[in-house]
Formats: C-alpha cells, structure tokens, sequence
C-alpha cells in the first residue's frame, strides 16, 4: 500500500486543505456529475470529435478529493461490527490493486495520446480508491490479509477488457446495494456521504469504458474485429463463471492463501447491508434506478454500459415484474 498518493496523470490538480471548505467540497462533487460537450455535432465513435469528448468528459469530470483528508465518521459499536463483518475488504483493496495495473498497462500500449491519457486517469484513480479503502480499514480497525503482488498483464488488452466488463457488472450491483445500504440506515448517513464520490468514480469508468469498447470496434482492422468479439464473449464467459463460484481458484477467485474469496457479495450483499430481506426483483428494479440516475447527468451523446441493465430488465420481465422506464439513451 503506498503512504503517499503520486500526482495524477495529465497536470491535474489533487485539493488538500482547500478540499475541505464545502462549497469547494459541493462544486467538484457537482462537477464529477455533470458533463456535456460543447460540441453539438454528433458524437460517433471512431471520429475524432467523439474521441475529443470522451477525453474531455473524463478530465473535466475528475474529483481531486484526496483519501488523506478524509474524515472517517465515529460508528457506533453495532454499525462498526456490522462494517467489519462485511465478507468484501481483502477482495475489495485487491480488486483496486489489479485494476489499477491493468488499467495502467493497457493506457501505456496505446499510440492514441487521447485514450491513453483517459485510462491512464482512470488507472490512478482505482490507485486512489485502493487508498481510501486502506485507509477506512485502518480508521476502524479492520484486519486485511496481506496482499499478494500485482504483476502487470502479459496480455493488456485482454486484461483491459476483463477488468472493465468486470466493473460493469460489480458497479451495476454496487448502486442498487449502496441505495439500500443508506436507505436500511444501517450504517450512518455521513459514512454513505463520504463513499458516495467512490460510487460515482466508478460510474465514470464504465462510461469511459462503454465508449473505448465502441471506439475500439470501429477503429480497429475488419479482420481483428471477429476475433476481438470472440475475447469480448469469452471474458462475459469467465466473468459470468466467476461470479456463479466455478471459477474460484482461477485467477481472481481465491488469494493463493486457501480462503475464498466473496465474488459473490451481491447473492449476500443485500442481507448484509439491511435487516429485512430484499426480494431479488425489487433488488434489481433499485440497481436499474440507480444505474439511470448515475448515468442521467453525463452527455447523452455518450455511449453507455448496456449489458448489465439490459439482463436485469429481461430477468425482471421473466418474474413477471413490470418494467422499470429507463433514462436517457443507452446504446
Ligand atoms: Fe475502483
Ligand atoms: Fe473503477
């Protein structure tokens, strides 16, 4: 874990003290939200014009809030013990650790100065949540396995593509059980309050990465595209294998130490964080709601991570639940 966060990437500017004042604290919580381009042609990807905004939106959009200053609320004793029971640190702090080298390896292949620098952005921010969550363990005396090393990727790209449709299905999840986690009151509003930017960080990265797999498609040789798509199928597989526990082991799925590891947290997630039962169908319609509320500030213009809610709406319609009506335009 590094004691001091390095600069991020592309000149930005990271708030210490400053930070701390609310109306500053307000306007880059708001900023982090919002984003539509000045461009108002058409945003297609592959041109130049889509790659400009995609660039834009990501820089413009970073919070320069620093883990250091954060004040980690006082939990009482039963929020602290329902916290530290929470069966997701030592994954959580290593999925930083392993998206943040995969993220940097992969920005460093590219020749486009562009998405390198948005991804490379992006790769130091999964640094910085790693950080913010080494530092909530330690605030309340949370007890971590010591972590293993984060080699970079032989293979950056199928790396790249794992970790990102891997974000796209943990986030989906995330919002829904973040919403009913602030909503049960189980743990205290100014905790929910002080994770929220983490939430909508990761918000921002599977728009950013929504739009690179669309860019990507329409940039690369007619005859990669084929075998490109078979790499897309093949990491839904894996992920898919993953998070169902046949994968545990493999990889991401177990520590190298013999304990498993809770790829599984949503299955559980919803009892941890409230102490009613959540029916499935109601747990899906909140991660949908959430998922449209998160995505509705950003340009509509942008491409959007569609799998995710377009599988929760189809197990939702075999439940027989009505359809939840989405916001803005997803592609
Ligand atoms: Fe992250
Ligand atoms: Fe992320």
């Amino acid at each position: 874990m590094e004691a001091e966060l390095s600069p991020p990437p592309g000149g930005l500017q990271l708030a210490s003290v400053a930070i701390l004042d609310k109306a500053l604290i307000a306007a880059a919580d708001h900023a982090a939200r919002y984003w539509t381009s000045a461009d108002p042609g058409p945003l297609r990807p592959g041109t130049e014009a889509h790659t400009r905004a995609v660039a834009h939106m990501f820089r413009e959009t970073f919070n320069p809030y620093k883990p250091t200053v954060i004040d980690w609320p006082h939990l009482d004793v039963e929020a602290r013990e329902r916290l530290i029971s929470l069966p997701i640190w030592d994954i959580a702090v290593q999925t930083e650790g392993k998206a943040r080298i995969r993220m940097l390896a992969y920005a460093h292949s590219l020749a486009d100065p562009l998405w390198r620098e948005s991804i490379e952005l992006n790769g130091w921010e999964e640094g910085r949540h790693k950080m913010v969550l080494a530092n909530l363990v330690a605030a309340y005396g949370i007890t971590l396995e010591p972590e293993p090393p984060y080699p970079p990727p032989q293979n950056t790209e199928w790396a790249y593509l794992v970790t990102g449709f891997s974000e796209c299905i943990d986030s989906f999840f995330a919002f829904g059980l973040f919403a009913l986690a602030e909503r049960s009151g189980f743990f205290p509003p100014e905790l929910v309050e002080t994770f929220e930017p983490v939430m909508q960080e990761e918000c921002r990265h599977i728009l950013l990465f929504a739009n690179w797999l669309a860019w990507h498609r329409r940039t690369i040789t007619w005859w990669r595209r084929p075998w490109f798509e078979v790499k897309v199928a093949a990491a839904w597989l894996f992920l898919g294998w993953e998070r169902i526990g046949l994968a545990r082991g493999m990889d991401d799925g177990q520590d190298g130490r013999g304990k498993p590891q809770d790829n599984n947290f949503t299955v559980t997630g919803s009892k941890a964080v409230t102490d009613g039962d959540v029916s499935i169908p109601d747990l899906l319609t909140l991660c949908l709601a959430e998922n449209d509320r998160r995505f509705a500030g950003y340009d509509t213009r942008l491409r959007r991570p569609t799998t995710m809610p377009a599988l929760a709406r189809l197990a939702l319609r075999f439940m027989g639940r009505k359809q939840p009506i989405p916001s803005g335009t997803a592609s």
